[in-house]
C-alpha cells in the first residue's frame, strides 16, 4: 500500500516520525512536504495529500498540522476525499469503520507521538463497515457535484 503524507511546520517532526514508522512497517511512502520546521502555509500540503489520493497516485493519505483542522479542511476540498480529524485511537477507529476516511488528519500540538503512531496503526488496520455506512458515503460523494 502506498501512503502519501504531508504536514506544515508545526508537524514536521511528527511527520518524519510517522513516515519512519510507516517505512519500517513496509509501506511505500510518498512525502509531499513540508521538509523543515520553517513556517509554511498548510493549505498547499493538505491539498497535495488529497490530490494524490483522489488521483490514485496513493492509496491513502495522512495530513498533519498543529491541530489537524486546517490541513483537513484543505484536503477535503478535493472531490472524493474524506479527511477525518482524529485525536484518539477510538476516533481513528471510527473514522475508518464508519466514515471510510481515505485521509487521516491529526495535530502535532494536540496529540503526543505515541498516540499519533497508535492512531495510524488503528486506522490502517480497521475495515470499513459498509452496509448503511456505504449509503452515507455515497450521499457525501453526491455532495461533490
Ligand atoms: C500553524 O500555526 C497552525 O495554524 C496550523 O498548524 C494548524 O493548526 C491549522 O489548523
Amino acid at each position: 500500500m502506498k501512503i502519501v503524507i504531508g504536514c506544515d511546520h508545526a508537524a514536521y517532526e511528527m511527520k518524519e516520525a510517522v513516515k519512519a514508522k510507516l517505512e519500517a512497517d513496509g509501506y511505500e511512502v510518498m512525502d509531499v512536504g513540508c521538509h523543515s520546521s520553517e513556517s509554511v502555509d498548510y493549505p498547499k500540503y493538505g491539498h497535495a495529500v488529497g490530490k494524490a489520493v483522489a488521483s490514485g497516485e496513493a492509496d491513502r493519505g495522512i495530513a498533519i498540522c498543529g491541530t489537524g483542522i486546517g490541513i483537513s479542511i484543505a484536503a477535503n476540498k478535493v472531490p472524493g476525499i474524506r479527511a477525518g480529524v482524529v485525536h484518539s485511537i477510538e476516533t481513528a477507529h471510527w473514522t475508518k469503520n464508519h466514515n471510510d476516511a481515505n485521509v487521516l488528519c491529526f495535530g502535532a500540538r494536540v496529540v503526543d507521538l505515541h498516540t499519533a503512531l497508535a492512531m495510524v496503526d488503528e486506522w490502517l488496520s480497521t475495515e470499513f463497515a459498509g452496509g448503511k455506512h456505504e449509503r452515507r458515503i455515497k450521499e457525501i460523494e453526491d455532495l461533490d457535484f
